[in-house]
């Protein structure tokens, strides 16, 4: 996820405070950076693709470096390669204006289309150049009060951090859904999107709320609300230690990640609805046509990505009625699959660089198939070798157990399966409608499960010391089963292992004893009381049952030893919230064995090796 940091000081260089910023917010990864300054009266800009080195280089060739104040960025792409020219900050075409930002501007091309009538010149593929250039021709000679117009035509998230080459000495920052905090200094003042960013100078803050503003000098600064009124905020006091700041004040990546999920998953999923209610693929287009001609989806993916893929087999078949196979990648790749030009394959993975995922697309490309992918890593080798890729703004995932990602992927495959089903005649726009405006309710009812946090960690320390656990489920709980049983395992190293509820008795009921630990999810609304069975039958050989279930479902409870409940909504989209309890399982046992979460043993976050 991108970073910020701005100052603004009397007598001291700006260049090396932003600098110093930028090294901080390093850990929540980028793939570019840039900072602004004020040399001889104008706004100057150094920027470049690449680690921070290499803006330090560009620096040292640069005279005029002292100014006192400026603004700095770490980019993480998403509109756009990492490049030069799309890196931050972005200036406007007179050079009257410089900014940073955080967050997607929805409508970007919409004004970007404005714009251009207009006579501005657009130099990158960003949505953040658009501000700038608005900011320019919205200019009316009061830095505040441009600032205010030109914000009141984005749509989207953002904080951004802006410079005016009228006002030197000041920058101009606001905020909507993308986080933003001003530092109050000796020296000067501070404005960054992570508190990590400014620890060492400050621990004096301001939390700027969605639509405020704020003006800062070196000696002040005056926050407005959304409507330009001067508001007083009380200056907040942060006790964190710089370490715990890096994982903003969480104790691990993992958990940061886990908390981040609603806020990612509305940063992936509103930009793609459009106000008309259509859904915008990001200029992916198939005729029906196209579409008929698809004789079967493939699936291609490893680990928690491959799981996703199996929700994604029960959801497009629902939707599409196209058959669907989802496959392991590193299984695909030698199977000499039966996949033509009529095939369509959609690749699934964060890193965009998982070895076995790309020698599968290598495969499946050869044969002939268009191929989507469903990537978290802007220019990653699977993104640039697919036909046309999605990508899932869930901004850097640090901890090697995924999460966020996962939870991404999941709703691009539900906008996908709706997008094609409607495509196809097979649901209708006012079907669209209403799964949509189910989907769009996903993060708030993500939030309230993540309330849920304290009566796990106290289940958790109940589990932590079983040697084996279970997690059964049919249907679309099956699918989440095998994620929360790889959750479990992967980083709390007990024995953990999922299974179709009704195979149980095919063999592994017999592994079932006194005390043996089992997950019953029970979601799947139409089939609960078949996996109700399959749990009284573990409760007979002595299971410890721990289920999943969703708000007003009674009858779960009276089988299970204890019940998790979480809020209902369409079935096809239950897996977004049943994984998020197990995600939280996972962690607390993890953390109750008192593992190393965020890097378990032996694993990698990227596998780039078969
Ligand atoms: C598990 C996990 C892995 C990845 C798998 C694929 O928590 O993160 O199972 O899902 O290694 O990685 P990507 O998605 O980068 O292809």
């Amino acid at each position: 996820m991108c970073g910020i940091i701005g100052f603004t000081g009397d007598n001291v260089p700006a260049v090396p405070i932003l600098v110093d910023g930028l090294k901080k917010l390093e850990y929540r990864g980028y793939d570019s950076a840039g900072v602004a300054y004020f040399k001889d009266n104008k706004i100057e800009i150094t920027k470049s693709k690449g680690r921070l080195t290499v803006l330090e280089d560009l620096l040292k060739t640069k005279k005029g470096t002292d100014g006192t104040v400026g603004i700095g960025h770490t980019r993480w792409a998403t509109h756009g390669e990492p490049s030069d020219i799309n890196s931050h900050p972005h200036i406007s075409n007179s050079g009257l204006f410089a900014v940073v930002h955080n967050g997607i501007i929805e409508n970007y091309a919409t004004l970007k289309e404005e714009l251009k009538e207009k006579g501005c010149n657009f130099l990158s593929d960003t949505d953040t150049e658009v501000i700038a250039h608005l900011l320019e021709t919205s200019y009316d000679g009061d830095f505040i009060s441009t600032v205010k117009k030109a914000a009141s035509r984005l749509e989207g998230s953002y904080a951004l951090g802006i410079l005016c080459k009228e006002n030197p000495g000041q920058i101009v920052c606001v905020r909507r859904s993308s986080p933003l905090i001003i530092g109050v200094g000796t020296d000067g003042n501070y404005i960054a999107s992570d508190i990590t960013a400014i620890l060492t100078h400050t621990r004096k803050i301001y939390q700027l709320d969605d639509g405020e503003m704020a003006l800062l000098t070196p000696k002040k600064v005056t926050i407005f609300d959304e409507d330009g009124k001067e508001i007083a905020k009380k200056v907040e006091k942060v006790t964190w230690d710089v370490a715990a700041a890096e994982k903003g004040g969480y104790e691990h990546f993992m958990i940061k990640e886990i908390m981040e999920q609603p806020h990612v998953l509305a940063e992936t999923i509103s930009p793609r609805i459009a106000s008309d209610g259509s859904i915008n693929l990001d200029g992916i287009d198939f005729t029906k046509e196209q579409l008929k001609k698809v004789n079967r989806i493939y699936i291609l993916a490893c680990g928690s990505a491959y799981h996703v893929g199996v929700v994604g087999k029960y959801v497009i078949e629902k939707l599409t009625s196209i058959p669907v196979e989802i496959d392991l990648a590193s299984e695909f790749r030698y199977r000499n699959p039966l996949v033509d030009s009529n095939s369509m394959v959609i690749i699934i993975s964060q890193s965009g660089e998982t070895a076995d995922t790309l020698a599968a697309l290598r495969e499946a490309k050869t044969k002939g198939a268009r191929i989507i992918s469903i990537v978290n890593t802007v220019g990653s080798s699977i993104a640039r070798e697919s036909d046309d890729v999605l990508y899932t703004w869930a901004g850097p995932e640090i901890s090697v157990a995924t999460t966020k990602a996962y939870s991404t992927q999941l709703s691009l495959v539900y906008l996908f399966a709706i997008y094609v089903a409607n495509k196809l005649n097979k649901i209708g726009d006012a079907e669209v409608k209403k799964l949509l405006s189910e989907l769009n309710a996903l993060p708030d009812k993500i939030s309230e499960i993540l309330k849920l946090a304290p009566q796990i960690e106290t289940l958790a320390n109940r589990y932590a010391y079983l040697e084996h656990a279970y997690f059964i489920g049919r249907n679309l709980d099956y699918a989440v089963a095998l994620e929360a049983s790889l959750k479990l395992k992967e980083i709390s190293y007990i024995h953990s292992e999922a299974y179709a509820a009704g195979e149980l008795k095919h063999g592994t009921i017999s592994l079932i004893e006194k005390g043996t630990f089992v997950v019953g999810l029970c979601c799947c609304e139409r089939l609960v009381d078949k996996t109700v069975s399959n749990i009284r039958e573990v409760k007979a050989r002595g299971a410890e049952v721990l289920a999943l279930a969703v708000e007003g479902n009674d009858a779960v409870a009276k089988e299970a030893d204890r019940t998790l409940y979480i809020p209902s909504t369409h079935e096809i989209f239950m897996p977004s919230l049943e994984v998020v309890p197990m995600q939280l399982l996972g962690y607390y046992i993890a953390k109750a064995r008192n593992c190393d979460i965020d890097k378990p043993r032996n694993l990698a976050k990227s596998v780039t090796v078969e």
